[in-house]
């Protein structure tokens, strides 16, 4: 849907660059708020990384820096209100899934919170799967990213958050040292915050473009084979079943700029990499394949916060989890856009600590 709004017309409070999960939940927030909100979306609305993401809710991954932690385990508790919220108000189902992940690891190394089980427990949990190394549970609950971004979209419409597709977002207006709206391939917008959760594409917009790189993941999805109850997260690859039969595997993390495209040796090799772990996988027929780019910043952290345009926001950068840190970078945001102070400390995601190295 690609509609255009004549800014002589119609005024908002916010414009939020992007309506991918970070973008879609933001605007929800704001609306609650009763603020004026519009999505400026490039392509269509949840499309890009919201569209590629496995679903996973990880809240206390061992890979992930340990200033994330707090942010990912408060949205993992959040997640259930989060994903009904947005089922009630769509009339969608995002599937939301409670069965827990199985953690394999050659080294052990399992967050604190999951539980070690031998292998008849494991034959017991997960029968199809064969496991050679350790294995681990832990009670991680997953999500259908395609369907919660469906969801998330006509929420924000059923709450007339205003959403314009097909239309990039070429710089910022200003006036001094204050934003006062965005200027697109066809028109302008007016607003006096403007947020950019651009994803991938947060650096590409003049004037302050940030240090984020997309990363890419390619995956692919089978049908038709065993049927697993748990997600299950190896060293070098990852299944997530989905509960209409489909069993998504990723993933890949590759510097190959915008480029989207897989390649079949990849493919391939993802699909080996879960035959070697679940074999009736061998059974399977390959429904699609697919790749995304992550939104990566140099720390590996996220950049939320005000830039040093005043007005100018920027939530962006969840690299992995951007899934899962949507609630909480609603919550967030929301709180740093009405200036209330919130109970998160957020110092260590401060757009400030790229000051200078901006390109
Ligand atoms: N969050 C899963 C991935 O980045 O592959």
């Amino acid at each position: 849907m690609t509609r255009t709004y004549n800014a002589g017309v119609k005024s908002w409070d916010v414009v939020i660059i992007g309506a991918g999960i970070i973008g879609l939940s933001l605007a929800i927030s704001l609306r609650k708020q009763r603020l004026r909100v519009l999505v400026v979306e490039r392509g269509e609305p949840g499309r890009e990384a919201s569209y590629a993401a496995a679903g996973m809710l990880v809240g206390s991954g061992t890979e992930m820096p340990p200033a994330v932690k707090p942010l990912a385990a408060e949205s993992a508790r959040m997640y259930p209100e989060f994903a009904h919220e947005l089922e009630d108000e769509s009339g969608l189902k995002v599937d939301l899934r409670e069965q827990g992940t199985i953690l394999i690891s050659c080294d052990s190394a399992f967050p604190d919170s999951a539980e070690p089980i031998s292998r008849e427990r494991l034959r017991s949990l997960e029968p199809e799967l064969i496991v050679a190394s350790s294995a681990a549970y832990i009670s991680e609950r997953s999500v259908d990213p395609r369907a919660l971004t469906a969801a998330a979209f006509k929420a924000a419409r059923h709450r007339e958050v205003d959403i314009s597709s097909g239309s990039e977002v070429k710089g910022l207006l200003t006036s001094g040292d204050r934003v006062n709206g965005v200027q697109t391939d066809k028109t302008s917008y007016s607003a006096g915050i403007v947020v950019n959760c651009a994803g991938a594409w947060a650096g590409c917009i003049a004037a302050q473009k940030f240090p984020v790189r997309p990363v890419k993941g390619q995956m692919l999805a089978v049908v038709g084979g065993p049927h697993l109850e748990h997600v299950v997260r190896a060293d070098n690859v990852y299944l997530v079943p989905r509960s209409d039969g489909r069993i998504v595997i990723g993933s890949t993390l590759e510097d190959a700029g915008y480029n989207k495209q897989t390649d079949v040796s990849t493919i391939q090799r993802l699909l080996q990499a879960a035959r070697e772990l679940v074999p009736e996988l061998a059974k399977t027929k390959v429904h699609d394949d697919w790749a995304g780019l992550r939104p990566g910043t140099p720390d590996e952290l996220p950049i939320l916060g005000e830039t040093r345009t005043t007005g100018y926001f920027i939530a962006s950068g969840h690299y992995r989890d951007g899934i899962l840190l949507a609630p909480i970078t609603a919550e967030i945001m929301t709180g740093l856009i009405l200036g209330k102070s919130g109970t998160h400390d957020v110092g260590a995601f401060t757009p400030r600590r790229f000051l200078g190295l901006e390109q």
